[in-house]
């Protein structure tokens, strides 16, 4: 059978680390994608020169020409303007948005069957928009935020009670920003809710709501760290999760921003909830049930997706 084939549109930071995790699990060929002349193919041709050390076999290349990404079956877009200090994720809208048009007409010409991931913030706008501008379906076009946002919350539970993150699940829904609702019911160690672990000592009710707030910061944590750019790493790693998901069909059910069709009690809109990711795409979303208080701070969060996604719509009135 064929290698499978992976566009990475946009080859910066989270880009090139798609692309090493992407050969390094040896799950197809890899094209790079960048406007920057060089850069695509320079981190393509360093790649393909790790491969024998690594021990994988994939193809790199790298282009700044649309036509490369033909027959994709997975494109992962992180083009666009990271965040810088001081920056919100909000204020990067109106120049992703025109990114996301660019992509999304690229993926319409070339790569239709594609699964679609997003990366690029403010990320439950720009999904949204990328799925308008491409015009592919629905359920073939999703957003990364929910793995990394409960991924972060993840380690920090585990850092927490000193156990293996493997023994440490976590949901993140709503939107990905200040907003995000931690669901610390659904949060467990080894199937133990951590309501139940606060119950027995291991932790206190302070303690989980500064992990809480360090979660909802994880990303603002890491642009005043750095200086310049944003997280890459675990932003990288979490794509390919959802990448994997489609292309070997594993129907992980994994927080992702996806399209809802009347959900939770709205429709048009990508919101972060659980859903299964298989060789359909997004065939299933899973509705929890939620109590009042969480209720009210997901609607908080839809809120201010729905904000994002109405400033979309007024730059770009031609994408609704
Ligand atoms: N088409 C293709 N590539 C583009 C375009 C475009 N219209 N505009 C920008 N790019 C490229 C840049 O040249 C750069 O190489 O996108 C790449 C973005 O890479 P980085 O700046 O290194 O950003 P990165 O850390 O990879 O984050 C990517 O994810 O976290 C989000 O919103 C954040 O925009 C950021 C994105």
């Amino acid at each position: 059978m064929a290698r499978s084939k992976i566009a990475l549109i946009g080859a910066g930071q989270i880009g090139g680390t798609l692309a090493l995790l992407a050969g390094l699990k040896e799950l197809g060929d890899v094209v790079l994608f960048d406007l920057v002349e060089g850069v695509p193919q320079g981190k393509a041709l360093d790649l393909a020169e790790l491969s024998p050390v690594a021990g994988f076999d994939a193809a790199f290349a790298g282009t700044g020409a649309y036509e490369q990404i033909a027959g994709a079956d997975v494109v992962i877009v992180t083009a666009g303007v990271p965040r810088k200090p001081g920056m919100s994720r909000d204020d990067l809208l109106a120049v992703n948005l025109k990114v996301m048009e660019q992509a999304g007409a690229g993926i319409a010409k070339y790569a239709p069957d594609a699964f679609v991931i997003c990366v690029t913030n403010p990320l439950d706008a720009m999904v949204w928009a990328l799925q308008k501008a491409s015009g592919l379906p629905r359920h073939k076009v999703v957003g990364m935020a929910g793995v990394l946002d409960s991924a972060r919350l993840r380690y920090f539970l585990a850092d927490e009670f000193n156990v293996s993150v493997e023994d440490v699940t976590a949901m993140v829904l709503g939107g990905h920003g200040d907003t995000m609702v931690p669901l610390m019911r659904y949060c467990t160690v080894a199937g133990i809710p951590v309501p139940d672990l606060i119950r027995i000592g291991w932790t206190s009710t302070d303690r989980i709501e500064a992990i809480v707030t360090r979660t909802r910061n994880g990303g603002a944590e890491i642009v005043e760290l750095l200086k310049s750019g944003s997280a890459f790493y675990a932003p990288a790693a979490s794509a390919i999760v959802m990448a994997e998901s489609y292309l070997k069909d594993k129907k992980r059910v994994l927080p992702v921003a996806a399209p809802l069709s009347g959900e939770y009690g709205f429709r048009d809109l990508y919101v972060g909830v659980p859903a299964v990711i298989g060789a359909r795409g997004v065939e299933r979303i899973v509705e929890l049930e939620l109590d009042r208080a969480e209720r009210a701070q997901f609607e908080q969060s839809v809120a201010s997706v729905q904000g994002l996604v109405d400033a979309c719509a007024k730059i770009a009135p031609d994408l609704v």
